[in-house]
């Protein structure tokens, strides 16, 4: 396989501390994106524009993006559900957004207090301005793999949904393992199946890793070609409306592997690392990647 061109979306910033309960101040989270930005993470996710009731750990997020430093060759993303966040967002320096939604009902209707065939004409609304204003837009498909209230989802309609998301300008869709049920031969089988209708170079991968699966996931959609990766630094991450959700796929622990194969990720993992300790003695915890529990060992 050969594996270039891969971009790190680093999303610890919004997946990763949503679902912390300490809330981190807005000065906290600039020297957390400064330090990033200086361990050479390019592509950052850095906020919601949600209801800060429904997220009150990203209730800063205009103050935030309005305090991000303009670096070459940096990309600010937030999530926007809706045109109200669209219009919040639009009015700070935020370069892109995505929006959201799940292949599950239960799931959809508890995170964006909505049916599926409601959310599709407010996302259509959202994703349109934002293309006028000149924006691009990423669309996230949650409960991929699995739903924490239904069990399995059925592979149909990720791709109805996916095409739908297509269809109103997203250049990309984020597949999200959002509970971190997926095992290797699952992300193997829809991707193959997914990609005979949506080309491989419009998928990213999204693992969270409630069962330690993230990584090999992640390896298999690098050899299916998926070349977009969403991590977070420390590993934190999960989603309030999703019990059981745990961790994103550690940032450091990606890069380690990459790096180990020959591939560069343009990122420091030493630098990277005290960012993630950095974050963890704000949070009063030890993060859970791997590379930071070998610390000591190196
Ligand atoms: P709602 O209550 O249904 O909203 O919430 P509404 O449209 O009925 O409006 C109610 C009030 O909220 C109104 O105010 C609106 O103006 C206001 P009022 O008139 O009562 O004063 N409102 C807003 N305020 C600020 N920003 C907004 C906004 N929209 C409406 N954007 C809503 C609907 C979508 C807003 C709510 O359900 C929400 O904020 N949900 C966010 C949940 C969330 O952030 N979940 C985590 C992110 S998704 C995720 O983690 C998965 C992912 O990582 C991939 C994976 O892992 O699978 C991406
Ligand atoms: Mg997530």
């Amino acid at each position: 396989m050969s594996l270039t061109d891969i971009t790190i979306v680093e999303v610890g910033l919004r997946d990763g501390l949503q679902n912390e309960e300490t809330i981190l101040s807005t000065t906290v989270k600039q020297a957390l994106v400064t330090r990033l930005i200086d361990a050479g993470v390019m592509e950052l996710e850095v906020t919601s524009f949600v209801h800060p009731r429904w997220i009150p750990q990203l209730a800063d997020a205009a103050q935030f993006a309005e305090s991000l430093p303009r670096e070459e060759g940096v990309r600010y993303r937030a999530l926007v559900p809706n045109r109200k966040g669209l219009e919040r967002a639009l009015s700070t320096p935020i370069d892109e957004y995505a929006v959201f939604l799940s292949a599950s009902e239960t799931h959809n209707q508890k995170n964006i207090n909505k049916s599926i065939a409601e959310t599709i004409p407010v996302l259509k609304e959202t994703v349109e301005l934002a293309i006028e204003k000149g924006k691009r837009v990423r669309g996230y498909v949650s409960t991929v793999f699995g739903c924490p209230y239904e069990g399995d989802v059925s592979l149909k309609q990720v791709v109805e949904i996916c095409e739908k998301l297509l269809e109103m300008g997203v250049y990309e869709i984020s597949l999200g393992d959002t509970i971190g049920v997926a095992t290797p031969n699952q992300v193997r089988e829809k991707l193959k199946t997914l990609t005979k209708e949506i080309p491989v170079t419009k998928v990213a991968g999204h693992f969270h890793d409630t069962r330690g699966t993230a990584l090999v996931n992640a390896y298999v959609a690098l050899e299916e070609g998926v070349r977009t990766l969403d991590t977070s630094f420390g590993g934190l991450g999960g989603c309030p409306y999703a019990p059981g959700a745990a961790g994103n796929m550690a940032t450091e622990d990606l890069v380690y592997m990459l790096e180990g194969m020959g591939v560069k990720t343009g990122i420091n993992l030493e630098k990277l690392c005290q960012v993630s300790r950095l974050a963890g003695r704000h949070l009063g915890k030890t993060l859970p990647s791997k590379v930071l529990q070998s610390e000591g060992m190196r």
